[in-house]
């Protein structure tokens, strides 16, 4: 059973949405946010070639959803779930009782309902802000997820995003988090002149024009922090555990929990 709703209003969603924007940091994230909106074509392509290391990571996150004691019967929430395409299978194999998406992206809503419709839990899809989303949920969570996205946040809202996901977490429950990551002694501008790089040299099978707007919006909206940042943030949060659990390349997943 879907139900596919407005964050703010909660009314169902079936057809048409309209997105309204209430305040400059909604704004924000809605344009840096604009390229998954407008089209979800160029990052399928993106993960087709496995250019982020989908393909690596998410196998490890189904294999630490494996760990958990609470099999069939945890609550998922995935802040920026995109399409889901990735996180989908996993979850057919480790069901959720409960799985909620939360993206701003209304395109790539429409195509997770279509991965997670084998899902055999309550599957709940929310067009809206993720930092909105893990600040006014009324819910205990389980696994709170969140792949690729938070590298959008500045660092006060990341850290607020941490304070929220401490509050909401229950607690045996992980913060498992899938990102870009900065070494400890590189800041912004190199890390980007490292990325654009990487996505130059290595995404060969994107057409030009579709790579520069791919480059264009990395240097315009990816804010990665350092892991000890995010370290930081998690324990002011109450999130003593910090676990690198693989790096491939600049790409990061993390767990954090109450206790390890
Ligand atoms: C790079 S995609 C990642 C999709 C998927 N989680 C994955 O791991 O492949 C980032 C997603 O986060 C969403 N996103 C980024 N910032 C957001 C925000 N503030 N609120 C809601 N969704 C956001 C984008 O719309 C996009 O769908």
């Amino acid at each position: 059973m879907f139900a596919f709703c407005h964050l703010d209003t909660g009314a169902p969603i079936y057809c048409k949405v309209t997105i309204e924007i209430p305040n400059r940091q909604f704004m924000t994230s809605a344009e840096s946010t604009a390229i998954f909106t407008r089209s979800w074509s160029l990052y399928d392509l993106i993960t087709e070639h496995n250019y982020m290391s989908h393909r690596e990571i998410y196998t490890g996150v189904e294999d630490l959803l494996r760990l958990r004691s609470d099999q069939g019967n945890y609550h998922l929430l995935d802040l920026g779930c995109g399409n889901a395409r990735y996180l989908a299978p996993c979850l057919k194999r480790l069901p959720p009782a409960l799985y909620e998406g939360v993206d701003l992206s209304e395109a790539a809503l429409t195509e997770a309902r279509e991965y997670l419709a084998e899902l055999s839990g309550r599957v709940i899809l929310t067009l809206g802000d993720l930092l909105h989303a893990v600040e006014s949920t009324s819910k205990t969570w389980n696994v709170l997820f969140t792949g690729f996205a938070i590298h959008h946040l500045m660092p006060d809202e990341k850290a607020r995003f941490f304070q929220a996901a401490g509050r909401c977490l229950s607690e045996k429950g992980w913060l498992i988090l899938v990102d870009v990551v900065r070494e400890e002694d590189q800041n912004r501008e190199s890390f980007l002149d490292g990325y654009l790089k990487f996505m130059r040299e290595k995404w060969t099978k994107v057409p030009q024009d579709q790579l520069e707007e791919a480059c264009t919006h990395v240097l315009d909206h990816d804010y990665p922090e350092c892991l000890s940042t995010l370290r930081e943030m998690a324990g002011a949060a109450g999130l003593n555990s910090t676990r690198l659990i693989s790096r491939h390349a600049q790409h990061h997943t993390l767990l954090f929990s109450h206790s390890a």
